[in-house]
């Protein structure tokens, strides 16, 4: 049997690969994708980390998580009655797993449909041979003219606190906890730690959040930060800034986290179940990088340019494994771009317009620089708010909480940053999006005409509140 050839291997099926890999065959490529994720039966489940423990699943957790907290704490509101509401959790983790499915599935049929020959195993380097590169992709070797790493990360574990599902759990452990914990205990109040934390305390957990640095969220801009720390106390997530782990123990019925606090103090958290969030590290686990001499940098990532090229001639790395935001939508735009520059086009990735959403409740989602980045760089700026308790459709929805924040250069008008605590910020954003894409200024935000009544009102009235002309507050 002759070895197979390919135009474009990827390696790696998660947002970034199985993208690239459809892309590269929309381009007239001979192109296959390698994965080695199992779903539990042992067969192949395509979509990486953001299919099968994070994105989806999460976000699935975290709607049936708002239902319950609805039906006991909102529906009075409405009018509705709803005595003695019950979780069935096995049935929750349930509809979760086929969610996953779904994706999963959706994903082998894009496959077919693109013409992307896909291999369920590992994918690891062998040789560079003749400007091909020997791929093993699980029981075969391969051919390939161009190689797309995309092999994701994976969850970084507390020295001292390995994972053991069980008891102290990454994303992975706490996407299937199989019962509500009476107490749970998070370390690092970042995206997963408050997610997560939220699912668990609508559930009934009782939740301390741990984070190490003295600041709440500080990527986020500083307001909305303050905000949201507001109304997740008010909610009974309780989170300690400025500790420092000195000890995680477990025992048969739980896990005891020995900490200093902020003051220097010495003090003990003992909970039922706890998750470790404290960021993720790029993994080539398996990758035989060493047999190609494929450079990567101090703490695991491949080396790549702006292009995503490698040090190796035709091998390219995209999302979580190199530099950047740890985004799936980043590693999606990173793999179209890589699949055009191999066609010769002009693939483009602008990190300045990427979106970051955090789905709490209420949701936080936000574009370009927040207004310590604008100070910090010495730009003049003019910043514009308008609170959701001003906004129709907010008040009908009974979701009033969180505001639309604008800045924009002082001299040009040009939006800078958009920032948005509120219902449905992650949908919300995309104005922003494109808005900066085109470099638009708060002005032709404001001279647009937003349906009403809508939550995208409140966008258009913080554009007018630069100028300090709002109509409705
Ligand atoms: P991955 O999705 O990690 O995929 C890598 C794939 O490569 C995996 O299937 C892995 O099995 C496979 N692989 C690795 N090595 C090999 C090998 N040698 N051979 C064969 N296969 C291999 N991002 C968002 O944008 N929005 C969110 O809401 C969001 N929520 C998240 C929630 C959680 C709990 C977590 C953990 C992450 C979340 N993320 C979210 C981040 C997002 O999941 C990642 O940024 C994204 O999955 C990265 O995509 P990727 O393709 O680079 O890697
Ligand atoms: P993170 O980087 O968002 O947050 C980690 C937090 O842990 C930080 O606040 C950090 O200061 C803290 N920390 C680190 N070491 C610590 C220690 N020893 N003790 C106490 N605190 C410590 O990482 P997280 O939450 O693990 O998520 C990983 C990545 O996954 C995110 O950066 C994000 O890119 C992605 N993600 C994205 C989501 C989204 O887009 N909605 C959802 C979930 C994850």
């Amino acid at each position: 049997m002759s070895t197979k050839q390919f135009d474009v291997v990827v390696i790696g099926g998660g947002p970034g690969g199985y993208i690239a890999a459809i892309r590269a065959a929309q381009l007239g490529f001979n192109a296959a994708c390698i994965d080695e994720w199992k779903n539990d039966k042992g067969g192949p489940a395509p979509g990486g980390t953001c299919t099968n423990v994070g994105c989806i699943p999460s976000k699935a957790l975290l709607q049936s998580s708002e239902h319950f907290e609805h039906a006991n704490h909102h529906f009075a509101d409405h009018g509705i009655a709803a005595d003695n509401v019950r979780i069935d959790i096995a049935k929750m983790i349930g509809r979760k797993d086929t969610v996953v499915k779904q994706n999963n599935d959706g994903i082998l049929y894009l496959f077919k449909k693109n013409k992307v020959t896909f291999f369920h195993g590992r994918g690891s380097f062998v040789a560079a041979k003749d400007g091909l590169y020997e791929v093993k992709a699980g029981e075969e070797v391969i051919l390939a003219k161009h190689v797309i790493l995309a092999t994701g990360s994976n969850a970084r574990q507390l020295p001292g606190a390995p994972f053991d599902e069980e008891n102290i759990l990454s994303n992975d452990g706490a996407l299937r906890i199989p019962a509500v914990p009476k107490k749970l205990g998070v370390i690092g109040s970042g995206v997963i730690g408050l997610e997560m934390g939220s699912v668990w305390r609508r559930l009934g957990a009782e939740v301390t959040v741990l984070e190490g640095l003295p600041t709440f969220l500080g990527a986020v801009d500083e307001s909305v930060a303050k905000e949201a720390a507001k109304l997740f106390k008010k909610q009974g997530l309780k989170i300690e800034l400025g500790v420092k782990i000195t000890e995680v123990k477990t025992a048969k019925d739980g896990v005891t986290v020995a900490y200093t606090d902020a003051k220097g103090a010495e003090q003990s958290l003992a909970v039922d179940k706890l998750i470790v969030s404290i960021g993720r590290v790029p993994n080539t686990i398996g990758l035989n990088p060493e047999a190609v001499g494929l450079k990567l940098d101090e703490r695991g990532a491949i080396v790549v340019d702006d292009e995503c090229k490698t040090n190796l001639p035709n091998v390219w790395a995209v999302g979580d494994v190199v530099r950047g935001p740890m985004l799936a939508h980043k590693a999606e735009e990173e793999g179209v771009a890589v699949a055009e520059r191999i066609a010769g086009q002009h693939g483009h990735v602008n990190f300045n317009t990427i979106p970051w959403v955090i789905y709490t409740s209420p949701e936080i989602a936000w574009v370009g620089r927040t207004e310590q980045q604008l100070k910090a760089d010495g730009v003049a700026y003019k910043a514009g708010q308008f609170p959701f308790l001003a906004n129709g459709r907010a008040r009908a929805l009974g979701d009033t909480q969180g505001f639309v924040k604008f800045l924009a250069d002082a001299k040009t008008d040009e939006i800078l940053g958009v920032h948005i605590i509120g219902p449905f910020a992650s949908e919300l954003i995309s104005e922003a999006v494109v808005a900066m894409e085109f470099k638009a200024s708060a002005e032709d935000i404001a001279r647009i005409c937003h349906a009403h009544p809508s939550l995208s009102e409140a966008t258009k009235e913080a554009a007018l509140a630069i100028d300090k002309r709002t109509l409705n507050f």
